[in-house]
């Protein structure tokens, strides 16, 4: 795996707390699939020594770009918001295991937060692949939903709920997915960004027979599979697992995940 320089694009504020980056990796020919992620430096290489991992939002294969969507969430991110077009920024990437596809039928996809990033990659290949997607999206306040907009743009249907309404209580959210996995007949369940609502996502995979993948989040050091600083447990065939988040994930069968 290698490092790489690209240079950026634009980089702007898509509401007060998350911003969006365009980068040209037009240097590199390694596609970039849904559900993986780049372990990026931020700026000043001795004030953040730690790279910061970011799920890949959009890789435009034919325009040879690559776009994170980012929440400021501490330093790394916030050094991350002052780059501005023409700098230059260091990666690693694209790392990890991506989402899987069954052979055909319409998808459900619930994100909470920034784990839209995550899943907005998958729902623009599911469309390619002229598959019906729907996206729940969850968030504290209307404001904070993020990507309705691009996501209604390329066929998804988006179903929002939020904190503030009162909409996205697990029984609401529950109630909602169901509607759509049996008036739908979805094929698979994705989830990323939420314990609660991945432990909804689990329940549902088992109780409807559905294929299912959650997009984990850990902290990161070297991204790479050498510091184990991103353990965690999985459970398959009754066995428990050490697994790396960054080398066997991010993205892991629901069932397998072990959810406290
Ligand atoms: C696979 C993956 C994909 C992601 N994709 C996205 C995305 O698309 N968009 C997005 O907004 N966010 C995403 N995140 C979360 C994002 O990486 C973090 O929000 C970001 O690293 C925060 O960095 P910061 O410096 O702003 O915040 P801070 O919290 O100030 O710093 C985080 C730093 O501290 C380290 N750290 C903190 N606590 C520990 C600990 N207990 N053990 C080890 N290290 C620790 C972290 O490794 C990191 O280097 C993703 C995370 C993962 C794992
Ligand atoms: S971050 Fe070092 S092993 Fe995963």
């Amino acid at each position: 795996m290698k490092t790489f320089d690209a240079r950026l694009i634009a980089n702007y504020p898509v509401n007060e707390r998350y911003w969006q980056m365009t980068l040209d990796v037009s240097a590199r020919d390694t596609p970039a699939r849904p559900g993986q992620f780049f372990h990026i430096r931020c700026g000043d290489a001795w004030k953040n020594p730690l790279r910061r991992p970011l799920s890949v939002y959009n890789y435009d294969d034919e325009l040879r770009q690559l776009e994170f969507l980012y929440l400021i969430k501490g330093s790394g991110t916030e050094q991350m918001t002052r780059m501005k077009k023409g700098d230059s920024l260091n990666l690693i990437g694209p790392l990890g295991h991506g989402f899987t596809l069954p052979d055909q039928g319409p998808l459900l996809l619930a994100a909470r937060g920034v784990g839209v990033a995550t899943l907005h990659a998958l729902a623009r290949q599911a469309r390619a692949e002229k598959r019906g997607v729907h996206v729940i999206i969850s968030a504290r306040t209307p404001g904070d939903l993020l990507t309705v907009e691009a996501l209604n743009q390329i066929g998804a249907v988006v179903h929002t709920v939020t904190d503030q309404e009162g909409t996205s209580s697990t029984a609401s959210v529950r109630i909602l997915s169901e509607q759509l996995i049996r008036k739908e007949k979805m094929a698979a369940i994705y989830t990323c960004g939420s314990r609660r609502l991945s432990k909804l996502v689990q329940e549902l995979a088992v109780i409807y027979h559905l294929k299912g993948e959650l997009a984990t989040e850990a902290h990161m050091a070297c991204g790479i599979g050498d510091c184990y600083a991103c353990a965690c447990t999985v459970c398959n065939d009754n066995q428990l697992k050490t697994v790396r988040v960054c080398t066997d994930g991010p993205v892991f069968p629901i069932r397998q995940v072990v959810l406290s």
